[in-house]
């Protein structure tokens, strides 16, 4: 199996390039923040506590979040998957080793989309989410055709909890925080590559795919 991880800040544009590499490539995207929401969704007792995090802009615990993973990943397409905000921390991006050296799954292509800050908040700030499907729009660079409706599936769309700009600004610093550290572990990977997160959705995607190309030809397929 593949590997393909989107690493970036809050708002960097991960969710929307994992859509378009699923469709691209035929991968399975896995968003541990989608997991998190379908589990808040069920209500469960998880589901409240980590609701209750996820109000405060805050991570979950890295136990809990890699269990939830490994859980996905069991009906996971067997070709490739895109990793979206996963891993977040040293101790999880040391549990994903361990966990695709078990399962014979190797790393190709290692994400990192560049962004300031300022035009996060403006751009979380006018994401608007569909309740039904999980779809994401932006009042700004991706309205959807009937205000308030999903394109896709007619659902209500609406805001994020956490996109408030208090909230936003916490994501942020936890990102901030754990960057360098996170970085690190992969950072002399030679399947890094680096992205300007502004250009638009496609331009970053075709950049992937033909790194990707390029990878392939070279056999640099380890990271
Ligand atoms: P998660 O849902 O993963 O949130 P996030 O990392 O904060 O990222 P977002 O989903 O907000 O942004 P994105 O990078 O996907 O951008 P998008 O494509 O939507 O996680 C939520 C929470 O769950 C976390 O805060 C944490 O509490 C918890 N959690 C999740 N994973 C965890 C883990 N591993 N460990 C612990 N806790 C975890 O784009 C954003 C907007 O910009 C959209 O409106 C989009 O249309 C627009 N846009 C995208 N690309 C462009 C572009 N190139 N140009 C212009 N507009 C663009
Ligand atoms: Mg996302």
């Amino acid at each position: 199996m593949e590997v393909l991880l989107l690493i970036g800040p809050p708002g960097s544009g991960k969710g929307t390039q994992a859509k378009l590499l699923e469709s691209q490539l035929g991968y399975d995207h896995i968003s541990t923040g989608d997991l998190i929401r379908a589990e808040i969704k069920s209500g469960s007792a998880l589901g409240e506590r980590f609701s209750e995090c996820i109000s405060q802009g805050k991570l979950v615990d890295d136990r809990l979040i890699f269990d939830m993973l490994q859980k996905r990943l069991t009906s996971a397409n067997r070709t490739g998957i895109i990793l979206d905000g996963f891993p977040r921390t040293p101790p999880q991006a040391i549990l994903l080793d361990e966990l695709l050296h078990r399962i014979g799954a190797k790393i190709v292509g290692i994400f990192s989309l560049n962004i300031e800050d300022e035009v996060i908040v403006n751009r979380l700030s006018a994401r608007l989410f569909c309740s039904s499907c999980g779809a994401s729009f932006n009042k700004h660079s991706k309205p959807p055709k009937l205000s308030g409706i999903c394109d896709l599936c007619g659902g209500e769309l609406s805001t994020r909890t956490d996109d408030i700009p208090d909230v936003i600004r916490a994501r942020l610093k936890d990102f901030a925080r754990l960057k360098d550290a996170v970085t690190n572990h992969y950072h002399k990977s030679p399947v890094w590559l680096d992205l300007d997160a502004t250009q638009k959705p496609e331009e970053i995607c075709d950049r992937i795919c033909v790194f990707l190309k390029n990878i392939v030809q070279k056999g640099e397929s380890k990271a």
